[in-house]
């Protein structure tokens, strides 16, 4: 392990269960005791003080106190052991995409995950798996799985991010969702320090959400994500904008993956180097989900027939409005400037960083949009991207 002007950690044991290669399923969600192992001498670097905008897509955020790059479980399990030497709270980047990062930054240990390796499928009982480590990028995912004439997640092309980052939000896009096609989590567990696989049905997924976000927050960390596809399926277009691109024809994934990605760069939804509308966090809000007494009252509030309203039926019988028309009703339209903070001039819900804008800026903006839609409408809009500091 290299630091940077501190003193050398300690050596210290890294852990494998006999006979388990990783990343194969282990049964449910069990922590196993494992025999010490010791680690081959790996070269972590461990970087001081180190500007964290340029790791996330919207450029905004502060220095890192402590920075390290990891490439493998091993150079995790050393970065862990040293944070805990040093009593440094740990955060975890992956493709930084869904992400705001105060501009004091952050006073701890930032673990970078770069665990790569290659993206290659296996039959199991008639399905196709693969076994992805957690830094591979999304989209590149996506594009091997589609190239392979496979369907299950060629409606999340170009969502911006690493594997890793997927489940812990349950990333979904245009009708589907990551815990589709997941069937467990690798993960390291920081309360046993071990190294456990958590299936599907542990990971309390549901809207934009997951045990990773709520309930276990902070527990784990993300090492590698296994999907399973049935490779008899066949693209299924639920979404107005794709079945609208299609029509009656029966796309390849391949061709989804490409509609997706066109559909996305027209909503400022695609990161394209140059393009200050990508400059963003994605969705800056979920959509909520209403009463049915409050979606009424919105529609007398607006004077506007109900139907008029764009929403969709959701759990118990409540109602999920697009947060973007709400925006828009409340004033902040495409293009909307607020000092250097904005609104994307393709898509309402994304805010942007229109040039030098501070984590300040965003807030502000934010806070705004809070309040008036809060006045408005009673609706508590729940900011979307992660918040760092
Ligand atoms: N709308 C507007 N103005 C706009 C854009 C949309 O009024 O500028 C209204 C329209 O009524 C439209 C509705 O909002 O019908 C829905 O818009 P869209 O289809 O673009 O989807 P979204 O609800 O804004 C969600 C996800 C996106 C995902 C798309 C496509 C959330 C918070 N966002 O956006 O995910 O790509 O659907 O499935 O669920 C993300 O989470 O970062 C993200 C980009």
């Amino acid at each position: 392990m290299k630091i940077e002007n501190l003193e050398t950690v300690q050596p210290f044991f890294s852990f494998i269960v006999p006979g388990v290669s990783p990343g194969r399923h282990l049964s449910s969600g069990a922590v196993y005791l494992l025999y010490p192992q010791p680690v081959q001498p790996t070269a972590i670097d461990i970087r001081q003080n180190l500007s964290l905008a340029p790791f996330t897509t919207l450029r905004i955020g502060g220095p890192a106190r402590y920075f390290s790059e990891i490439r493998s479980e091993s150079e995790l399990l050393e970065a862990i052991s040293f944070a805990r030497q040093h009593t440094l709270p740990i955060f975890v980047l992956g493709g930084g995409s869904n992400l705001l990062i105060s501009d004091s930054g952050f006073d701890g240990l930032v673990l970078h995950i770069a665990l790569d390796g290659p993206l290659k499928p296996f039959s199991l009982n008639g399905f196709v798996e693969y076994i992805v480590p957690a830094g591979v990028e999304w989209n590149a995912f996506v594009l091997a799985v589609c190239e392979q004439g496979i369907s299950g997640i060629e409606c999340l092309a170009g969502i911006p991010g690493t594997v890793g980052g997927t489940p812990v939000q349950n990333v979904g896009a245009y009708g589907q969702e990551v815990s589709e096609t997941i069937t467990s989590v690798r993960v390291l567990d920081l309360e046993s320090t071990s190294f456990i696989d958590l299936p599907a049905a542990e990971c309390g997924f549901a809207y934009r959400r997951s045990i990773f976000n709520s309930t276990h927050r902070g527990r784990y960390i993300v090492t590698a994500v296994t999907f399973r596809f049935d490779p008899a399926r066949h693209p299924r277009l639920t979404y107005a904008d794709l079945t609208r691109h299609f029509g009656d024809a029966q796309p390849t994934p391949l061709e989804v993956y490409e509609a997706v990605r066109e559909i996305r760069h027209r909503k400022g939804m695609l990161i394209v180097e140059g393009e200050s509308d990508c400059r963003s966090a994605g969705s800056f809000f979920k959509n909520p989900v209403v009463s049915r007494e409050n979606f009424q009252h919105i529609a007398s509030t607006l004077q506007l027939a109900p139907e008029k309203i764009p929403h969709w039926p959701a759990d118990e019988g409540r109602i999920k409005l697009a947060a973007a028309w709400l925006l828009e009703r409340a004033g902040f339209v495409k293009g909307y400037a607020m000092g250097n903070a904005g609104i994307s001039s393709r898509h309402t819900l994304a805010l942007i960083n229109r040039g030098n804008a501070t984590a300040a800026d965003l807030f502000a903006l934010r806070d705004a949009i809070q309040q008036k839609v809060k006045a408005l409408f009673s609706i508590e809009l729940e900011q979307e991207p992660v918040q760092l500091g």
